[in-house]
């Protein structure tokens, strides 16, 4: 088979690591039989610097007409003080709201190998970290009504977030399928003590997990979500939550598994086209060094495999050959607590190696 491949490199580290991405791939297309065609496109910072604007048409247009997209991250410094809607962040914004990709599944596990990387407390650690963080990706707060205005304290600002019943029911659905697929529990995470849009969110999964009874459903505040993933984050299988939420515990459950350099992440919508991404930033102060972790984003190429093009061995394959190169003590710099370790690139040679 033959599989278009939009890359969007971006920014910072992005287009480094989007390059171990794309030398995996191609080494399971020899392996496997497929052809991976790839076309790179700009978009964040190094699209404002081209075009003057973060998401240019064209770029919008192939990622539409591709079979995927592999993105490696936007933003940086230089485009910090620009406004909204011209900053590199839009275009991520954009590209997900466009493909209609409002669901953002963010897998974090702990190998072993890794514990001494990870803040966790050694007992708490050996419990095991495996869970998936499935966040709503366009609606919310982030795409919410807002504003400025003046009031009694002078200039003022707002988000609305907003959540429609449709909107919960989808990105449910995609927890509870989820959720039969790994530990049949769901956890929703909201703050309904306080926000209306999260009584609603809860009402909703609760209707919804009477369609699931072979999948436990439980509810959390956010605030203790926060400190649950700290005390006892063995008690998670599958967390669904909102964009704004799911941003935050996503950094937060990165971490416990040794480096957010780790962490992938695919978008999905109702068709089978998807944004991978890894999930972390663009990272500019090391840039061009060489150190960048590319783990994220060869596992997100992964992800790719399995979710959007059904190659569920080929996805295994590279996964598995991540972690024999983890296990057999090969670190970058991230994970490296403190001693030696080899260079992105390097890390990439032994992936394919191993694969
Ligand atoms: C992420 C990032 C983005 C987000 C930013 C860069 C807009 O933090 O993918 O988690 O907030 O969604
Ligand atoms: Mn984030």
């Amino acid at each position: 088979m033959t599989y278009r491949i939009v890359l969007v490199p971006g920014d910072g580290i992005g287009p480094e690591i989007v390059d171990g991405a794309v030398a995996v791939l191609n080494a399971v297309g020899a392996k496997f039989g497929h052809t991976f065609r790839f076309e790179t496109v700009l978009a964040g910072g190094c699209a404002i610097d081209t075009f003057g604007v973060p998401l240019p048409e064209e770029t919008l247009k192939a990622c539409l007409d591709s079979d995927s997209v592999l993105l490696g991250a936007v933003g940086g410094p230089k485009w910090d003080t620009l406004p909204g809607h011209l900053r590199p962040e839009r275009a991520l914004l954009g590209i997900r709201k466009e493909l209609g990709l409002y669901a953002n599944l963010r897998p974090a596990k702990l190998q072993k190998e890794l514990a001494a990387a990870s803040p966790l407390r050694a007992d708490i650690a050996a419990r095991g970290v495996d869970l998936l963080i499935v966040r709503e990706l366009t609606g919310g707060m982030y795409f919410g009504p807002r504003g400025r205005g003046q009031g009694e304290m002078g200039e003022n600002a707002y988000d609305t977030e907003i959540y429609s019943k449709g909107e919960i029911l989808r990105i449910g659905r995609v927890a509870f399928e989820t959720a039969r697929k790994r530990g049949k529990k769901v956890c929703s995470v909201d703050k309904a003590n306080v926000l209306e849009s999260s009584r609603l969110w809860r009402e909703t999964i609760h209707a919804l997990a009477a369609e699931y009874p072979d999948v436990a459903c439980s509810d959390m505040l956010v605030d203790n979500a926060a400190m649950q993933l700290i005390q006892n984050p063995s008690q998670f299988d599958v967390m669904v939550t909102s964009n704004l939420f799911g941003d935050i515990l996503s950094d937060e459950a990165s971490q416990l598994t040794g480096s957010i350099g780790l962490l992938a992440s695919a978008s999905l919508g109702e068709g089978t086209r998807g944004m991978y991404e890894p999930i972390h930033g663009s990272a500019p102060d090391i840039a061009g060094l060489g150190i960048a972790n590319p783990i994220a984003t060869i596992l997100s190429a992964a992800m790719m495999l399995s979710l959007s093009f059904g190659l569920a061995e080929e996805a295994n394959a590279v996964e598995k050959a991540v972690e024999t190169v983890l296990a057999s003590g090969a670190r970058t710099k991230d994970i490296a607590a403190g001693g030696a370790f080899i260079p992105g690139a390097e890390m990439t040679r032994r992936i394919i190696e191993a694969l």
